[in-house]
């Protein structure tokens, strides 16, 4: 392992001004985001869906340090046979790789959830790194719920993130830590800021015990914000103020920078929210986005599967790369967000 190289990807993932697009949704939760639209998932819808993405010059170019894929779209070439990585490359984006192979319900723990995919990691790790990956990302899942969420579920989550992070880096390759606490409930912000600050001390713990080098990783977290279905929905400044508090009290100063998941917040309070911490400034790491529905909610939309809007579908997710990248240094005005054709 080369530490030096590992940190020197980290911190160009967390680059002030850009940030990571989470393009690496399976091939169900693709379905489901093209259900929406009511276009039919095909491999060849889905290229096309990624390939007007990653060919949005100005949002790849100037807003995008990274872009996390699915394993079917690493191997995937665009209509003109170029490989796709080969375009977020040409972008002067990094290429990532979703390494996890989904989640499994734990035994024992009903109701909880285990992510799998570390049989054989090391050998899909080398081929990765061959193809140009030089990041990985691995999303373990914790629910709040009534007696939820178990010492368990904590616990050997933050074992197989820690498994996950130390074969990354023995391959050259930057792992994207991610303990996601889900916002699906009724429970409130400081429900929330109590237990992912469990989650990410235990995850903190195992990286320690596991040797991972914190130098050489980025960590992806939910916010400290309330539940979709709470009565008490969290202004703009509350959910700032407590999840720098959060990550203050949990995540060592040697990690060189977090990128947040968007977990079902609206396009413009997941831009809010980072817009609103990075204003507080003062913070030992880099804060930016790693978004998947934030940022493709509105080229999904625009985009609606047909080659005449992939114009609108490429300003749609320019506009919103655009407003998170100025979220991520802290410039971000509400009156900048006016409609975008
Ligand atoms: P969302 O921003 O849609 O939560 O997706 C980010 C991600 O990569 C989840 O694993």
């Amino acid at each position: 392992m080369n530490l030096a190289d590992l940190n020197k990807v980290a911190l160009a993932m967390v680059t002030p001004g850009k940030g990571v697009l989470a393009a690496d949704e399976s091939s169900g939760t693709i379905k489901k985001r093209f259900d929406a639209i009511s276009v039919e998932s095909t491999e060849e819808t889905r290229r096309d869906y990624r390939e007007m993405l990653f060919r949005s010059q100005e949002a790849m170019s100037k807003y995008v340090s990274g872009v996390i894929l699915y394993d079917e779209t690493i191997w995937q070439n665009a209509k003109d046979d170029t490989p796709l990585v080969k375009l977020i490359e040409q972008s002067g984006a990094i290429p990532g790789i979703k390494v996890d192979e989904g989640t499994q319900g734990l035994p024992g723990c009903p109701g909880e959830l285990i992510t799998a995919g570390l049989d054989k990691l090391a050998e899909r790790l080398k081929k990765y790194y061959e193809r140009g990956a030089r990041f990985a990302k691995w999303r373990a899942v914790i629910d709040i719920g009534q007696n939820i969420p178990s010492m368990t579920a904590i616990h050997v989550n933050a074992h197989a993130l820690a498994r996950y992070a130390a074969l990354c880096q023995q391959a050259q390759i930057v792992p994207i830590v991610e303990p996601e606490v889900l916002m699906d409930g009724d429970h409130d912000i400081d429900r929330c800021f109590e237990v992912t600050q469990r989650v990410l001390n235990k995850t903190f713990q195992e990286l320690r015990v596991q040797r991972v080098a914190l130098e050489g990783m980025i960590l992806k977290p939910n916010m400290a914000i309330a539940g979709k279905k709470s009565a008490k929905p969290s202004p703009v400044e509350e959910v700032a103020e407590k999840t720098i508090r959060l990550l203050k009290s949990c995540v060592p100063a040697a990690v060189p920078g977090i990128a947040f998941l968007s977990g079902g917040q609206s396009d413009e309070d997941a831009t809010a929210h980072l817009n609103a911490m990075n204003r507080i400034g003062g913070l030992p790491w880099r804060l930016t986005f790693s978004y998947g529905r934030a940022l493709q909610a509105a080229p999904q939309k625009a985009w609606s599967g047909k080659a005449e809007n992939v114009a609108a579908g490429q300003r749609a997710f320019t506009h919103r790369a655009r407003m998170n990248a100025l979220a991520s240094k802290g410039e971000w005005e509400a009156g900048l967000e006016k409609k975008v054709a």
